[in-house]
């Protein structure tokens, strides 16, 4: 494990009673064991083949790289349809791992596609990719898990007419990859009658516990990334979420934290990196947390209505905006720090003798003023008494974004079991889409649109 997690203004220890105390873990070992144990007993079963995502079959992973990869060396741009877990293991991995102007480089310096992930349906950003695009080397990889969301259907029609117009049926359809499960859905049986290439998102693999599959994994090989250092450094955490002892098991340590302060009110959960690679991961941690953990009811059938709202964050930019709140508003935050070590490049501060002004700064690099203000932060935060804890990515490679993504779910799985709720599912998101399908007319949704049209919005209650 190339992590490290510092927990100490957790703990009473640091912040007084707005802390946990330690003897908390001894109190609730039996219900700490049951949360890893439940989890633990699960792998590779029902929803829970996430785990099993970076032990995938080696000449399955060899198939997908050569394949994308060739993909890849063809396109001037690769373009993601899909959204939400279709969508942000994508974006927020290949954020952090390209340039961080990718698009903008030189082709010569890009050495990749330009990549664009198209998780809206907003007609002007529909409209701009189309002016933007050379569909002569645009490559699109369409990913929906059910195969049924509207949303990314709607871009696949879109995308697939106008390339089609450009470029005749038979070279249309090999600009087209779909990742879908297989043998279900409207998007699977397409692919088969157009002769898509198809990539199969496991059955139990859910699209937010998906980025490690190839709704992640093709995407990341057309980009040229190393997807088995990612898998290995996925798997390393996967071993670090087995370990028994609590104190030595970070996923499993931090959701039991997180936990606890739900219980005390941090109803916020901000995660805030301080690294402009890492930005997106707050998106991916996002909707982890909350689908996964926004629940009405607990396993038993109680009503329960749990959740912590997760909140994004970037350092140093929000201290500017948001850390005010975060220091002097209410007791109802935890702040995750994601600080980086080795940025990739070092940038110095000049030491420019004819501005007689600013000699703290002159001589610094940026890199040494970013983790001191993350630490400043942490400092005041500390200070007032607020809870924050620290995650340390070495460097932002491969192998530790891996890393990181798999903390995340295990973090999110064991916090799930120990509210004893499901974890996996998510009816609140299902009701959306069912309206959406009625109120555009979908077949044997008419139940559905009565429902959606008796809903009351009063005249006296509306302005304009
Ligand atoms: O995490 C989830 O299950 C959701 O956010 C889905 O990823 C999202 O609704 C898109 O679904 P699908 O991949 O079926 O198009």
């Amino acid at each position: 494990m190339k992590l490290r997690f510092d927990y100490n203004n957790m703990m009473e220890d640091a912040i007084g009673k707005e802390g946990v105390k330690p003897s908390a873990f001894v109190k609730n070992a039996a219900r700490i064991a049951a949360a890893r144990k439940s989890v633990l007993d699960n792998r590779g079963k029902g929803w829970q083949e996430w785990c099993e995502l970076p032990f995938a079959p080696a000449d399955e992973i060899d198939e997908l790289i050569a394949y994308c990869g060739g993909i890849g060396k063809k396109a001037e741009s690769f373009v993601v349809l899909g959204i939400g877990g279709s969508a942000l293991g994508p974006l927020s991995v290949a954020s952090s791992l390209l340039h961080l102007r990718h698009n903008e480089l030189p082709k010569e310096k890009r050495k990749a596609p330009k990549l664009y992930v198209e998780d809206n349906i907003d007609p002007e950003r529909m409209a701009s990719l189309l002016d933007v695009l050379d569909l002569k080397t645009a490559y699109f990889n369409v990913i929906t898990k059910s195969g049924e969301t509207s949303e990314t259907l709607s871009q696949f029609l879109i995308l697939y007419s106008a390339l089609k117009e450009e470029l005749g049926l038979e070279e249309a359809k090999k600009h087209i990859i779909v990742t879908t499960t297989i043998g279900k859905g409207t998007l699977y049986d397409v692919a088969v009658a157009e002769g898509f290439k198809v990539y199969g998102v496991g059955k139990g693999v859910g699209g937010r516990f998906s980025v490690l599959s190839p709704v992640g994994l093709v995407a990341f090989a057309a980009l040229g990334l190393d997807v088995k250092a990612m898998l290995a450094g996925a798997a390393a955490q996967a071993q670090a979420a087995e370990e028994q002892d609590v104190l030595k098991n970070p996923a499993l340590l931090t959701a039991f934290l997180q936990v606890e302060a739900m219980g005390k009110g941090k109803n916020i959960s901000v995660l805030m990196p301080y690294a402009d690679s890492l930005k997106y991961m707050a998106d991916f941690y996002c909707q982890l947390w909350a689908e996964s953990l926004g629940k009405a009811t607990d396993l038993n059938g109680k009503t329960v209505h749990v959740g912590q709202t997760p909140a994004k964050s970037l350092g140093v930019t929000d201290q500017h905006s948001q850390v005010q709140l975060y220091t002097e508003g209410p007791f109802d935050k935890v702040v995750t720090f994601l600080a980086v070590d080795e940025f990739r490049t070092t940038v110095v501060i000049s030491d420019d003798k004819s501005v007689d002004a600013c000699d703290f700064l002159k001589g610094r690099t940026l890199n040494e003023l970013i983790n001191a203000e993350r630490r400043a932060t942490e400092f005041a935060l500390k200070k007032a008494d607020r809870m924050n804890y620290t995650i340390y990515l070495p460097e932002v490679t491969e192998e530790t974004v891996g890393e990181l993504l798999m903390y995340f779910m295990y973090q999110t799985a064991f916090a799930g079991a120990l509210l004893n709720i499901d974890t996996f599912n998510q009816p609140g998101v299902e009701e959306g889409k069912k309206a959406t399908f009625a109120m555009l007319g979908r077949g044997g949704y008419e139940a559905k649109l009565q429902e959606v049209n008796a809903a009351v919005h009063k005249k006296e209650y509306i302005i304009g």
